[in-house]
């Protein structure tokens, strides 16, 4: 295991682009939505995630593993996969009842919402590194951490009820254990591998310029768009030449739906600074050769003024020709 985790490691983690571009995706987590609205009425939601790219769903009606990629079951057999779907549907099932019968004894008030997230990670010394927290309306609830249950201070006495109670049940502590220390690695190196072609998929991306709201009198927000890249890593620059503008504000990567990405970045200037400024785009993608937009803003305008003024012009001399050679006509006549 160890050894196969080196050379897994050594080769993703060879190339310098490679090593950028899969870094993102070295860990894996699962994701548990529960929203308790009456004493009877429950909606679970299940995902999991590589990195940041979600590759699993649940069909909580059903109590099955919605696969979202052709690589989603990595090294897992389909019996594995049955395994894991029933396990989460008895998850799902006890969890439900256990916090519905004591929803009175931890003073929970409906409706409430609980949050779990639980995986692991590779470190870069290729060691594993689980993780299990869960949250109740948005705040840290609990964790587990070196086999134990740790209330969070933000839990208060309830948490730390939660704990004792849930270390009661070794059996549970332990398949969780076991899921989070050994199945998760496992499940982990063997996706990366079934999904190495697409992981590694190089897109390249477009770019554009547009303008945004006017932030502040006589200024102008200049809007460089990047969409459809792939790779996630990205490194996109309000430039004037080669000077970096430090000011660039840079929004979230965002999903796009065809599991390409999106991001933008913008620059507040005053309108008379915002000529000479470009947008410069580097991706793993573009091989070397960046792509770089320059803000036409001030140029546009000199083509409005000289598309409305240079023929004013002309019309205005015909004109003054015109009269020039009837007062020249009539001075003859
Ligand atoms: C829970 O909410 C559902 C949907 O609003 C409703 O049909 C049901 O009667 C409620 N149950 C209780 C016990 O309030």
């Amino acid at each position: 295991m160890l050894l196969l985790t080196l050379a897994l490691f050594a080769v993703l983690f060879s190339a310098g682009d490679t090593r950028d571009a899969l870094r993102w995706l070295t860990s894996f987590h699962v994701i548990q939505i529960s929203s308790f609205f009456n004493s009877t009425w429950v909606q679970n939601r299940g995902s999991g995630w590589l990195g940041d790219m979600q590759i699993h769903g649940w069909d909580s009606d059903s109590g099955s593993i919605i696969l979202l990629k052709p690589w989603s079951k990595g090294n897992f057999s389909n019996d594995e996969i049955l395994e894991m779907e029933e396990l989460f549907r008895v998850y799902f099932l006890g969890f439900v009842r256990e916090i519905q019968e004591r929803s009175s004894d931890f003073q929970m008030e409906y409706p409430f919402e609980i949050q779990g997230i639980a995986g692991c990670e590779l470190q870069s010394g290729g060691a594993f590194q689980s993780f299990l927290m869960a949250g109740l309306g948005g705040l840290d609830f609990l964790s587990f951490k070196n086999y134990s249950c740790w209330p969070a201070p933000e839990g208060g006495t309830r948490a730390q009820k939660i704990c004792a109670l849930i270390s009661q049940y070794k059996g549970i502590c332990d398949t969780v254990e076991n899921l989070l220390i050994k199945t998760c690695p496992r499940y982990l190196m063997g996706v990366l591998d079934a999904g190495k072609a697409d992981l590694q998929k190089q897109v390249k991306p477009e770019a554009w310029l547009s303008q945004g709201p006017n932030p502040r009198p006589g200024h102008l927000q200049l809007v460089c768009h990047v969409s459809g890249f792939h790779p996630k890593p990205v490194w996109v620059m309000w430039m004037r030449g080669e000077q970096e503008q430090p000011e660039t504000q840079r929004g979230d990567v965002l999903p796009n739906a065809d599991d390409t990405w999106y991001l933008q970045v913008t620059l507040d200037v005053a309108a008379e600074e915002a000529a000479g400024l470009s947008c410069r785009v580097k991706h793993s993608s573009l091989g070397g050769q960046d792509i770089v937009l320059h803000w036409g803003h001030s140029i546009s305008i000199g083509w409005i003024i000289l598309a409305v003024i240079l023929p004013s012009l002309i019309i205005l001399l015909f004109f003054v020709l015109w009269f020039y050679r009837r007062w020249s006509y009539e001075d003859i006549l």
